[in-house]
Formats: structure tokens, sequence, C-alpha cells
């Protein structure tokens, strides 16, 4: 593996015409770590993660996942991704979806059954394994195209806002699953707008305007801006940038 990380960026830099969208973006990621990329919208998160995925191109840099350089089909079983726009069919029932993507990964139907059974619990929408997606609120479709991007068990995960619309009682069951997936050893490439949860990151990493501006844990970030939450610790590196 490339030194030993999950993920390694050199200058990773991805350009739509003259519009900059990630500048020279340098991560070094550890395994068995969650990993939350945190930045206003528009900042370059989305066009990380899919650099990341091998689905862009980048203008230059390089990007290395799993110690392969990116794009590698290898990678495709041992990564998973769920993106910021579920990609799921509407018309197809939860089950389908699900035995759909575990088809894609070459997954026996056994094992389909096995992990479908898993997900389902996780996501807490046994009840609904049978009804159309399209028939499903907004946070459950998500939760559903979460599970979708784990039915491999792939080692690395990369999640594109994998909480947004979920209810409170839900995300905090899902960050008991991402923490146990991490002790199973599994590591995890988050992006969030929600400062609690960036709080159980082990490493977060903020993006302004395609650039990384701060990286750290959520102790280290918060006693370098010599504040006393995340939230005041963003704003006052957010501050410090818009003055520069
Ligand atoms: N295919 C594209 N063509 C042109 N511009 C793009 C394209 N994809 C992204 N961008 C631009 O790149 C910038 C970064 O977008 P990106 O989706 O990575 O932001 P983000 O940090 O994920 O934001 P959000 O929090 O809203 O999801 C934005 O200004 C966006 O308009
Ligand atoms: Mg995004």
């Amino acid at each position: 593996m490339q030194n030993g990380y999950a993920v390694e960026t050199r200058n990773l830099t991805k350009r739509f015409g003259h519009f900059t969208a990630l500048d020279n973006l340098n991560l070094k990621i550890d395994t068995h770590a969650i990993y939350g990329l945190l930045g206003p919208n528009g900042a370059g998160k989305t066009t990380a993660i899919k650099l990341l995925c091998g689905l862009l191109k980048p203008t230059s840099g390089e990007a290395y996942v799993l110690g392969k350089k990116v794009p590698d089909r290898s990678l495709l079983p041992q990564i998973g991704y769920m993106p910021q726009e579920t990609a799921l069919y509407l018309d197809l029932t939860v089950h389908y979806n699900l035995s759909l993507y575990g088809e894609l990964y070459g997954m026996s139907g056994k094992r389909i059954a096995e992990r479908e059974k898993e997900l389902l619990r996780f996501i807490a929408l046994e009840k609904w394994r049978d009804a159309p997606v399209g028939n499903l609120s907004g946070g459950m479709k998500h939760r559903v195209s979460l599970a979708c991007s784990m039915i491999h068990e792939p080692k690395l995960l990369f999640l594109d806002e994998p909480t947004v619309g979920v209810d409170p009682e839900l995300r905090a069951s899902f960050w008991e699953y991402f923490n146990g997936l991490k002790r199973a050893g599994v590591t995890i490439v988050l992006t969030t707008h929600y400062m609690d949860e960036a709080q159980h990151c082990d490493e977060i990493g903020l993006v302004r305007q395609g650039r990384l501006i701060a990286e750290g844990t959520p102790t280290d970030i918060i006693k370098r801006t010599r504040t006393t939450n995340l939230e005041d610790a963003f704003l006052a590196l957010a501050g410090h940038q818009a003055d520069a």
C-alpha cells in the first residue's frame, strides 16, 4: 500500500473550463479511520470524492487509493461509493435495488440475501423491502443508497453526505454502525455539513474554494483556533481566509 495510507493525493486539481473546483489538494488518510471533508456549498467536496473514486479525471495531480493510482478497475470491489444524488432505480423495490448492486459486484445470491438482511436492519427499512424505492421518503431513499454502497463489504467507503435528511435518532445509529465498521478495519471518507458529526471523525479537512485550509483532529482544530466548538472554529478559519 502507498505508504500505508488508505488515500493519498498529490496536488490533485480539477478545473471545469477556467473554473478551479479543486486546487492542489494534498491528503493523507490513514486506514481504519473516519475522515470528514467539510466546507461550504461549492467548496469542492463532491469533486474530490468523485476524483478519488475515479469518476472524474484530474486536470493535474494524482490520487492513490489503497496503494493504487486512480483510476484502477481492480479497486472497484474494494471501494464503496454513496453519491450525493442517489443513484437508485425508482421503479424497482428496495430488495431489487440492493440485489442489483450485489450482482454488479459479482456476489452470490446467498451472500446478497445475507447482506440484504443485515443492511435492511441497519437502515431500519425491513418493512419496506418490497416497496418501490420511488414510494419512499427522501431520507428513506438516502438510507437505501447508503446500504447499496456497502452491500459488497468494501474496505474503503466514500460517503457523500450520508446522513443528510436522516432523522436524528437514525443518524446516531448510523454513527454507531460507522464506528463498528471502523473497528472492523474499514476506512470511511465522508462529507458532512453537520458539525456534531464532524466531531465524531478521527480527522477532518476543511475545504474552501477548492483548497484545503485546515486539517487535523477536531480537538486540534478547536485548540488551534482558540474556540470551544467546531462551528466557531470553522467560522474563525473562514474569516481568516477571507482576510488573507
Ligand atoms: N461538471 C461540472 N461542470 C462545471 N462545474 C462544476 C461541475 N461539477 C462541479 N462544478 C463546480 O465545482 C464547484 C465545486 O462543486 P462540488 O459539487 O464539488 O461542491 P461541494 O463542496 O460538494 O458542495 P455541496 O456542499 O453543495 O455539495 C462548484 O462551484 C460547482 O458548480
Ligand atoms: Mg457535494
